[in-house]
């Protein structure tokens, strides 16, 4: 029996098996508002069989873009476009759907990665002044975000609050919170990037106060029976930055605020990380933190192997994995990785016929007919 494979509950959310399709930006959408792209590249995925799909991470406000062509839910126009897109999607798949709400903060206004990246300056075609805990660029050399004043907070809590609103009205199964990879909640947690000398900065209970109360904010706005979780970076990679132990203390807050999951990354907050890259580097902060608070943990990075995924559930490591870069590779990974594990998946009824002849109940309720 694979665990990898089994059901598993976020919340009252259940999911057939335990793999996710970790949030990846598509830079695709004009305006905010999402484009046929949004539709072929989520469309595709719901096929995939795997047990959830996060939504790439979607702008609460237009300065919280990573790059122009970021996707966003601040207002009508954008919640229609989604909505479009989400309509057509789950008329032919039956995947559960949830959306990561994101601010950039201070890492906004860049080009695209595949146009290299940098920051726009401010007063640049289709740039912006980026927001932030406090004034201090990304990389030396940028242009300094603007510190957030009181206003600035209610605002960005605001848009948080009234984008979960919104995901509800599209009848999204999820919210994921940014709080990693160096963007605005995780600026405000790591002491590198949050030099404020209010309540929001200096110690750890004021650096966690303000992605606390972004998430109070939105869990009180979502219905009650959805989960909320947050994405968190396990830590920063550079020597007295945000790290393991802090996250620890983040998750146990997260954990009596009925956080729904926890999903574990790292790094991405400043250019001086080093970070020891290879298959399962991310797993030790998951294993940790799932000890530590208890929350459903799912793990991500380089995971690529059906093998690998379940020996890291099968052990109770983590409780799901996400994938990225693997399930763009191959968006049928879910289907092989069933075939390797033996077990049963989803697939639309239109490939029900591409069962190979060996595997007699891969797909779930399948009647393949004369062949
Ligand atoms: C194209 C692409 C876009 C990404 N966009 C996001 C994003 O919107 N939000 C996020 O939290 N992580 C994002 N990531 C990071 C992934 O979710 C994931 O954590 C990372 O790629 C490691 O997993 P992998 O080894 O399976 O790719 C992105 C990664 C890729 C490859």
């Amino acid at each position: 029996m694979s665990t990898l494979f089994s059901p598993i509950s976020l919340g009252q959310l259940t999911l057939k098996n335990r793999i996710a399709i970790a949030p990846m930006c598509q830079y695709s959408a004009r305006d905010g508002e999402a484009t046929s792209w949004h539709l072929m590249h989520l469309g595709h995925l719901a096929l995939s069989g795997a047990g959830l799909m996060f939504i790439e991470a979607t702008a609460v406000e237009p300065e919280g873009r990573i790059t122009p062509a970021d996707l966003g839910l601040w207002s009508d126009a954008t919640e229609q476009a989604l909505g479009n897109v989400l309509r057509a999607v789950r008329e032919n798949s039956p995947m559960p759907i949830a959306i990561q709400l994101a601010h950039a903060g201070r890492k906004a206004s860049t080009r695209a990665p595949w146009e290299g990246g940098a920051q726009i300056p401010s007063h640049a075609p289709g740039g912006w002044v980026t927001v932030a805990p406090s004034a201090l660029p990304f990389t030396p050399g940028d242009e300094a975000p603007m510190a957030l004043d009181k206003a600035g907070l209610e605002r960005v809590r605001n848009a948080f609050v009234a984008a979960a609103k919104r995901s509800e009205r599209l009848g999204l199964d999820g919210i994921e919170l940014h709080g990693a990879h160096g963007y605005l909640l995780h600026q405000f947690l790591s002491p590198l990037s949050n030099r404020r000398d209010d309540e929001y900065g200096g110690s750890l209970a004021n650096r966690l106060r303000f992605p606390l109360e972004v998430f109070d904010a939105v869990r009180a706005a979502f219905p009650a029976a959805k989960p909320v979780g947050m994405r968190v970076s396990a830590t920063d990679w550079v020597e007295g930055g945000w790290d393991i132990e802090q996250t620890a203390a983040f998750a146990h807050e997260l954990e009596k605020r009925d956080c729904a999951f926890l999903h574990v990354s790292s790094g991405g907050l400043s250019p001086k990380q080093h970070i020891p890259v290879g298959p399962n580097y991310q797993v030790p902060f998951a294993a940790r933190l799932k000890q530590e608070a208890g929350m459903p943990t799912i793990t991500v990075g380089l995971i690529t192997e059906p093998e690998q995924a379940e020996a890291i559930v099968a052990t109770g490591q983590a409780d799901m994995v996400a994938l990225a870069r693997g399930i763009l590779y191959d968006p049928r990974w879910p289907w092989h990785a069933a075939a390797k594990l033996g077990a049963q998946v989803d697939a639309p009824p239109q490939y029900w016929r591409s069962q190979p002849r060996q595997f007699k109940e891969l797909f779930r309720g399948a009647h393949l007919g004369p062949r």
